[in-house]
């Protein structure tokens, strides 16, 4: 049997995940922002004409809305590692984050920055304490508690969307979008679309920065590698950012440790401006 009020709660959890006011979500389904206010606290259930749109609006298939049961229909490799106390990859901000703060310098007041597949959020908190406005996107839900965890004990506000990168819809335009170490899960035939998205939806003169792991014949497979993790190529990121100002890229081969295995990778790294619309 369906229960309004579980089904309202999913709307309004998964609304505000997607980061959508309910006047948004009216103005999508042609209601009003009174009916989904209503369907939100239980007191009544979408016309059934409505769902699929609802759903589709809100990243969830219709079954899944209704019935509930885990709403993020995939997981994550790391689910877990980041059910343990301990900070998997640590509370240090990266080397890419703290360039990006470098080359902001004084200019990062209430400029938006999105941390697309932020783990626990290490580097989304240290944006967040630099004065960005910070969107984590986060697919681990482990990953996803621990990040609001984090920015509850450190006292600095990060907005965390609990959902998957693949077909994310961005609602907004950023000053920052950057990615540490995630963008391999975005299978081949998606990459061109979603770079094209971030792209577009960044501000002239607002930056990218993504660190991508590249594949080399000397370099073996980390014990950790996924199956659905896929390698990019030496100048992938070079070529997406062809007609962006390139003011860093680098590669360079490191070490790493996780799955308490020593390991190396090969990583390529882009730090890229806009110039025009
Ligand atoms: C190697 S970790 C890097 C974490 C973080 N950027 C850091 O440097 O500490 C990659 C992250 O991407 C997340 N991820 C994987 N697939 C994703 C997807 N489809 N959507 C959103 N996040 C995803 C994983 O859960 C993981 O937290």
């Amino acid at each position: 049997m369906l229960n309004d009020n579980q089904i309202g709660r999913r709307i309004a959890l998964l609304r505000k995940e997607r980061g959508y006011t309910q006047e948004q979500i009216s103005f999508i389904l042609n209601v009003t922002p009174q009916a989904v206010s209503k369907w939100e606290k239980g007191n009544a259930l979408p016309d059934t004409s409505l769902l699929p749109l609802l759903a589709k609006t809100l990243g969830i298939s219709i079954d899944r809305l209704l019935t509930g049961g885990s709403i993020m229909e995939k997981t994550s490799p790391y689910d877990g590692e980041y059910k343990k106390e301990e900070y998997y990859w640590g509370l240090q901000h990266s080397l890419l984050a703290e360039r990006i703060v470098e080359i902001m310098q004084d200019d990062k007041a209430n400029k938006r920055l999105l941390d697309i597949g932020s783990g626990e959020g290490r580097d989304a908190i240290y944006f967040a304490k630099c004065g960005f406005q910070v969107d984590a996107l986060e697919i681990s839900n482990p990953g996803v508690e621990k990040i609001r965890q984090y920015s509850q004990s450190s006292g600095y506000d990060v907005n965390v969307l609990h959902s998957d990168m693949i077909g994310y819809e961005l609602k907004a335009s950023y000053d920052v979008i950057y990615s540490h170490g995630s963008l391999q899960f975005l299978p081949l035939d998606q990459r061109k679309n979603h770079f094209e998205k971030y792209k577009r939806h960044t501000c002239v003169g607002g930056l990218n920065a993504h660190l991508i792991f590249v594949e080399k014949p000397f370099i073996k497979i980390a014990p950790d590698w996924e199956k659905d993790e896929f390698f990019y190529l030496s100048g992938d990121l070079a070529r997406y950012y062809h007609d962006w100002e390139i003011l860093r890229c680098d590669e360079q081969i490191i070490d790493c440790n996780s799955a308490g295995i020593s390991h190396q990778h090969a990583v390529h790294s882009i730090i890229a401006r806009k110039i025009e619309a």
